[in-house]
């Protein structure tokens, strides 16, 4: 295969991953999908790992319009009734959850009206331990029967609803005992064939860690670790308080001294709302480093979402620190909590200097210790907002 050839390999199938999207309202219910086509896209999904290259998983096509009608039904059941219910109550109001809903809700209306119902399936039933098992074999074939869909100008959503009413839909389809039902594919044709990568996932370097959990690297990751990586720590916790009420805890400068064992007092710099350019004041001692005082500048400020001020020069900042909260529903919030090391001057790059040779250790240590103190901090901020202190 030529270079060229193999870039061309790659960006089709790049463009395939990353294009492939839950379709629901594009999807062309009128037009009729050839059971073979089905049955090739199986066979793509059939080459995905499966453990002790064991071939354990069998699919069901429904096509007969009254199991198709029956399985909708079981859908509506098991939660599609309450996605309807609640785009209706979403409707206008510019909920992030809106358009979603809205869709999730259209394809709850009209599952039957999709020319193929496909249910992928497995010989077994998960153990319930945590190790991989037979079922772990079936996830990556069905995501691998999307692609071969996307690819021949077909779409699907991933479904599981309906296995809230697994048992009914069992008896429906005389699945038998002991084959377990991962999702339910309504497959079609799409109403055109453009679709765009998703909005809203991370990049890369803000989930990928490096030899540690929580450390990342965000320059050139490559070589020994250095301070010319920018590394940092970024970790996550998932709290049962609204946003409103993680906001209110993350945006008080003094709420990190409460628990961490290195930073002492915190204040803003000026009376007034704060916002980007506000200043804090901060206090810090540390056993071999002695006390010091930081001023930090806020970068970013927006309300019940993100908050982060770069420490010291805000060109040239000695680290940068980030809360960012995710509320999926009401009453709950994942908060993420980022330490960038660097570009500038502190005491870290003082001590590395001082020590070259050490430099990969110097960082890997304090890696450590502030992620111990990130952690009690957002411990802290869990059971503050929890217990609706
Ligand atoms: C495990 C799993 C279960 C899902 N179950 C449903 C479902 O029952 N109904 C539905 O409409 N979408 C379901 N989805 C789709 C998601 O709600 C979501 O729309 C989708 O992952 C994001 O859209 P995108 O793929 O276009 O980015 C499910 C996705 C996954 C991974």
């Amino acid at each position: 295969m030529s270079a060229d050839d193999i870039t061309a390999h790659r960006d089709a199938i790049d463009t395939a991953l990353t294009t492939t999207r839950s379709v629901r309202r594009r999807l062309d219910f009128d037009r009729p999908v050839p059971a073979q086509v089905l049955l090739d896209c199986i066979d793509v999904a059939e080459q995905a790992p499966t453990g002790a290259g064991q071939s354990s998983r069998r699919w069901i096509i429904v096509r007969d319009q009254a199991t198709k009608a029956k399985l909708a039904e079981a859908y509506r059941e098991a939660g599609g009734s309450w996605m309807m219910e609640t785009a209706d109550r979403l409707e206008g109001t510019g909920h992030r959850l809106e358009r979603s809903m809205t869709s999730s809700a259209y394809l709850a209306a009209n599952l039957e009206r999709a020319p193929a119902l496909v249910i992928p399936t497995i010989i077994g039933e998960h153990d319930g331990s945590g190790r991989p098992g037979l079922f772990d074999s079936v996830i990556q074939s069905g995501w691998s029967f999307h692609i071969a869909l996307r690819a021949r100008g077909l779409g699907t959503t991933w479904t599981t609803m309906h296995l809230g009413k697994a048992a009914e839909v069992a008896e429906m389809l005389r699945i038998p005992a002991g084959v377990t039902q991962i999702a339910l594919f309504p497959v079609a044709y799409t109403i055109g064939t453009d679709f765009s990568p998703a909005s809203g996932r991370y990049p890369a370097r803000s989930i990928t860690f490096f030899d540690r959990y929580a450390n990342t690297i965000e320059g050139d990751a490559d070589g020994p670790l250095s301070m010319a990586q920018s590394p940092g720590v970024t970790i996550d916790i998932d709290i049962d308080a609204s946003a409103a009420a993680v906001w209110k805890l993350v945006i008080d400068p003094n709420l990190p001294a409460r628990f961490s064992e290195e930073f002492q007092a915190g204040h803003w710099g000026e009376i007034g709302d704060p916002g980007i350019g506000s200043t804090i004041i901060g206090t810090n001692e540390h056993p071999q480093i002695g006390t010091w005082e930081t001023t930090s500048h806020v970068t970013e400020f927006e309300v019940e979402q993100r908050f982060a001020w770069a420490v010291s020069d805000p060109e040239n900042p000695g680290a940068r620190w980030r809360f960012e909260l995710d509320s999926r529903g009401g009453s709950s919030t994942r908060l993420r909590y980022e330490l960038h090391l660097g570009p500038g001057p502190s005491g870290l790059t003082a001590a590395v200097d001082a020590n070259p040779e050490q430099a990969s250790r110097i960082i890997a240590g304090r890696q450590r210790e502030h992620r111990g103190n990130m952690e009690r901090v957002l411990r802290g901020i869990k059971d503050l907002a929890e217990s609706g202190s």
